[in-house]
């Protein structure tokens, strides 16, 4: 399989904070990854270097076949790279003051002559489309409302929509669950799974909570401090393995109600021991 995404020694130093350090990583086409850390250890750093939003002080990207970036300067692929990526965040994913279904085919710009773009006139073939996308999203109900009216869940199931509509094929997700409850994360979890085996979406996903890493993600990539402290099966992400990575960090990776016990975090339980969410 060609690599989705490389990055060579990527390294970016803030003012006062390393906040990515030397990341080396590759991810195929087609793969699932969580990208799991602690607050503050560089994963929306890393996320947004992918697509060039930022600059590395040091190393290189590679996206889709394309260098993005090398030691601090973005390439002349970047534009066209971009238009194959759809971005999740955890929050301000969608214009507010217009209808869903508005939002969603957004994801056509890249694909739409300018002055329809500029009018916000859409093919109904596109229409079509963007409808099919609520549709497999569990969202058809909400396509004339604003979207500053849904629910977080409805939310994010509207990016990822409009990440259908753009036919991304890279799929970034920034937290993309971290203001949900149980019940919708698993909801926007399962859309991951589907775009990523029905629509050959690569998906990079970020998250707190290991607990989604190991039921949704065949591999995570575990940042501390700017590093690649663990790259591989999320199955082998023990409360011991955790617990050496962290430290006195770990607590911060499991939702309340799956919190390890000391003697589990001092253990090489697996964590299929953990209740899930
Ligand atoms: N624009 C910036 N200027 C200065 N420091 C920054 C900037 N952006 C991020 N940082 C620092 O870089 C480090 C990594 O931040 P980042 O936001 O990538 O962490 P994170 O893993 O996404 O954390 P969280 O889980 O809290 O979202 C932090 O110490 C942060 O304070
Ligand atoms: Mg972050």
């Amino acid at each position: 399989m060609p690599d989705a995404v490389v990055t060579r020694h990527l390294t970016k130093q803030f003012a006062n904070c390393l906040a990515l350090d030397d990341v080396s990583l590759r991810v195929a086409e087609g793969e699932m990854v969580a990208l799991l850390g602690a607050s503050g250890s560089g994963k929306s750093t890393l996320l947004r270097h992918l697509p060039g939003f930022v600059t590395g002080t040091r190393g290189e990207v590679e996206v889709l076949g394309q260098t993005i970036q090398q030691d601090g300067r973005l390439t002349s692929s970047i534009r066209q790279v971009r238009r194959q990526i759809g971005f999740v965040f955890q929050q301000f994913n969608l214009i507010n003051r217009l209808p869903v279904i508005t939002n969603v085919l957004i994801g056509q710009l890249p694909q739409t002559s300018w002055w329809r773009s500029f009018l916000m006139r859409f093919s109904m073939s596109q229409r079509q489309q963007a409808l099919q996308a609520l549709i497999s999203v569990g969202m058809e109900q909400t396509t004339w409302q604003r979207a500053s009216t849904l629910s977080g869940g409805q939310q994010q199931r509207a990016a990822l929509a409009r990440c259908l509509v753009q036919g991304a094929r890279l799929v970034l997700a920034d937290e993309p669950i971290a203001s949900l409850d149980p019940e919708s994360s698993r909801k926007v979890m399962e859309l991951f799974v589907m775009m990523n085996r029905q629509h050959n979406c690569t998906v990079l996903v970020s998250l707190h909570q290991v607990e989604f890493a190991i039921r949704y993600f065949p591999r995570t990539i575990a940042l501390n401090a700017g590093r690649v402290v663990y790259d591989g099966p999320s199955s082998d992400l023990t409360p011991a393995l955790l617990a050496e990575l962290y430290g006195s960090e770990a607590h911060e990776l499991f939702t309340p109600a799956c919190q390890p016990s000391p003697e589990a975090a001092s253990t090489s339980a697996h964590p299929a021991s953990l209740s899930f969410v």
